[in-house]
Order: structure tokens, then C-alpha cells, then sequence
């Protein structure tokens, strides 16, 4: 079992996947993952779509800006799903479920790296196209297509530490 940080490190963009499919015990392990994450007053104000269908996610290509990799064996797509937080005005409506949709895509995220799998995040599409394959009326958020890597990660230069950490 990969330990948390070398999980953390592990963790790369991944745009190119066989075409193994994603066992169930995995995609379950990956959702349930997600559940567990932190969620404004606990209220889990998100969805996850899971989209196995060839020609939803042949239109969520479309929808992302003709990504290719956006149709990979497993395609999650995290939703804001304001409803229950609706109490605590805009922000619980605009940011907060909005919050709890990234943080739940992130567990996933990692949970795919840990079970060996790949992915990446997509964040670069149009949200009333995706919303209508979808067939919801919720605020998609994250886009992460998921499965069996097919190359190496890209070459990566991160900012200096110090340029991101403010020491006040
Ligand atoms: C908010 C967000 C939006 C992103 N949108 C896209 C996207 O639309 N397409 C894509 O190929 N990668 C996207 N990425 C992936 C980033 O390009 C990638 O995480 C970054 O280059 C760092 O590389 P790494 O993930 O391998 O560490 C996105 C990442 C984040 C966090």
C-alpha cells in the first residue's frame, strides 16, 4: 500500500489511457473516498456523476474543448449541488458547495493514485454543456477522467516554496 506522501507525489497529470477498464472494487474504493472528505456543516453539497457511456463522454469532449482524454474507461464529473447549504446565503451557495465539490474530486484524486490508476483534473469546459449531457441542473466543477496510464508524466517546474509560503 502506497503511503500518503509518496501517494502525494506519485500524483501526476495523466492525458493518455489504455483501454483497460476500472474495476469496480476500485471505483467503488475511489467514491467512497470522496464521501469521506470534509464538507461545509457536513452536508456533502456536491454530486459525482459516473459516466461509462460512450457517447456522453464523446459529448463531454465536446463540452471540454475537444480534450481527447476526457473520454478515458471512467469519467467522474463532481457537481455543486447547493440545495441543503442554501441557508447560509451566497456564499454557501456560490462557494461553499462549489468548496465541497473540489475537496471531494481531490480525495478522488488521490485515492485513483493510490489504487494505481491515473488521471487529470479538467477544469476548462463549458458548464451549461456539460450540465445538459448530464442532464441536471447543478454547477459542474471538476471534469476527471480516469484509468490505466498510457505515458509518462510531463516534465514539471513548481514555483519556489518561497514564492507561495507568506511567513507573517
Ligand atoms: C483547477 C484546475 C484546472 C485544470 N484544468 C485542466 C484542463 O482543463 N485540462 C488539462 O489538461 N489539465 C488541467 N489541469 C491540470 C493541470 O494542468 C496540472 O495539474 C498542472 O499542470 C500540474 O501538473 P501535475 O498535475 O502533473 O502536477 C487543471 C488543474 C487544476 C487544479
Amino acid at each position: 500500500m502506497m503511503s500518503f506522501f509518496q501517494t502525494i507525489k506519485k500524483r501526476r497529470s495523466i492525458r493518455s489511457f489504455s483501454s483497460k477498464s476500472v474495476e469496480k472494487s476500485k471505483i467503488q474504493k475511489i467514491l467512497k473516498s470522496s464521501c469521506m472528505s470534509p464538507s461545509a456543516k457536513g452536508l456533502q453539497n456536491y454530486k459525482i456523476f459516473v459516466i461509462e457511456d460512450p457517447k456522453k463522454k464523446e459529448n463531454l469532449v465536446k463540452a471540454a474543448h475537444d480534450q481527447e482524454y476526457v473520454n478515458s474507461v471512467l469519467v467522474l464529473v463532481f457537481c455543486a449541488d447547493p440545495k441543503r447549504i442554501k441557508f447560509m446565503g451566497t456564499r454557501g451557495e456560490k462557494l461553499l458547495a462549489v468548496q465541497d465539490a473540489t475537496i471531494a474530486a481531490s480525495y478522488a484524486q488521490l485515492a485513483v493514485t493510490a489504487l494505481g490508476l491515473s488521471s487529470v483534473w479538467v477544469g476548462h469546459f463549458k458548464e451549461k454543456a456539460v450540465a445538459q449531457i448530464l442532464k441536471t441542473k447543478l454547477r459542474p466543477v471538476v471534469i476527471l477522467p480516469v484509468g490505466y496510464g498510457n505515458e509518462k508524466p510531463m516534465s514539471k517546474k513548481n514555483q519556489k516554496m518561497k514564492n507561495i509560503i507568506k511567513q507573517i
